[in-house]
């Protein structure tokens, strides 16, 4: 490794999320990160529109007749029009039924990570295990990001998502263990041994999950139920309303459904998977694991299930909504 590498110069750490995408990088000595809202809203074009947008140092494209305000302002432009953000990926992957969602992504992605400074500059990029029922769609996710890599002159490398919360949080034990990210569209779960992904599985039931659901069954809009849940919910004490009620349900719901298949899993894996010399710690990450007593419920589940391997502790990451980029960097400077 190169002295520029062994400090990370040239080396970019990019999470491509459903709900966020975050790019991480080195500065000075510390690790900088920066992230968008991975989310958009049209707006008619006029010239007024556009200076504000241009005085408010708004993040928009321009296409078509229409402005499209993207990132983290999108969120704040939709409450204004009470109108709901267009999300350019569902479910972990390029959203199918969004028409913008490629040229979105693209213009998202290139506001992160800017501009190569020399041809060996590296983006590894974090993408999702490929879904059970539909495992080819996997191949077009990861090519169409690369080649947009690609076009802006970076060499990029993808890194499964749970294999980076290995590689972030778990580098003491050689990155050995089961990293997993609760995030909003997916959960996704890696059994890492010595750094190589032995399994690797991903589940839909995750934060848009819990707030339709929640929404469906109590009658309340998807993004009032969405804020409830950031602001308030504690896993750890009894549910005080109908809502909290709710969220407490399909919140075990995704931790049954991650559990359930990760020892599935384990179970299918090849013999090596079972003749592991020693017991695996478990780490959670992803927004979706933020609340408090996420931890402590995940545990009691995995204890209270017939899980075939011997698991040391289960973790939290100290800092969940990171992660993902974090360990997409780390596995960007090991790759010399
Ligand atoms: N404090 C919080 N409490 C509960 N949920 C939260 C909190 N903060 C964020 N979330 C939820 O976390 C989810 C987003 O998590 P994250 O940023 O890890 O996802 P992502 O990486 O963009 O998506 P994915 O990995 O599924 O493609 C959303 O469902 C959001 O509502
Ligand atoms: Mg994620």
């Amino acid at each position: 490794m190169d002295s520029d590498v062994a400090n990370g110069e040239g080396r970019i750490g990019l999470d491509i999320g459903t709900s966020k995408i975050m790019s991480v990088r080195q500065s000075g000595s510390q690790l900088k990160a920066t992230n968008e809202v991975n989310a958009f809203l049209p707006l008619p074009y006029s010239k007024i529109t556009e200076n504000i947008l241009l005085q408010n140092k708004v993040h928009y494209y321009q296409n078509n007749g229409h402005f499209f305000v993207y990132g983290n302002n999108a969120e704040k432009f939709a409450g204004l029009f009470n109108a709901e953000t267009r999300r350019p990926m569902s479910g972990g992957l390029i959203n199918p039924d969004e028409p913008a969602a490629l040229t979105l992504i693209k213009v998202i992605i290139q506001g992160l990570v800017k501009k190569p400074r020399s041809k060996s500059d590296l983006v590894c990029y974090s993408v999702p295990g490929a879904p059970a029922d539909a495992p080819n769609d996997l191949i077009y996710h990861e090519k169409l990001l690369e080649g947009y890599l690609t076009e802006l002159g970076f060499r990029s490398k993808s890194v499964n998502e749970g294999q980076a919360i290995v590689f972030s949080e778990l580098e003491k034990e050689n990155f050995t263990g089961i990293g997993i990210s609760a995030g909003g569209g997916m959960c996704n779960a890696c059994l890492s041994y010595l750094s190589v992904p032995v399994i690797s599985f991903s589940t839909s039931k995750a934060g848009d999950f819990i707030d339709k659901s929640v929404g469906s069954v109590t009658g309340e809009s998807a993004t009032r139920v969405k804020m409830v849940k950031e602001q308030s919910l504690d896993l750890a004490s009894s549910p005080k309303d109908k809502i909290e009620e709710a969220l407490h349900i399909y919140y075990d719901e995704v931790i049954s459904e991650l559990i359930s298949t990760l020892n599935t899993s384990v179970s299918r894996a090849s013999s090596e998977a079972h003749q592991l010399d020693r017991a695996m710690p478990v780490v959670l990450a992803g927004g979706t694991a933020q609340p408090n007593g996420f931890r402590e419920r995940f545990e009691r589940a995995l204890e209270a299930s017939s899980c075939p391997i011997p698991i040391s502790e289960v973790r939290m990451s100290p800092n969940p909504t990171q992660a993902t980029a974090r360990g997409a960097f780390i596995a960007a400077v090991y790759d010399s």
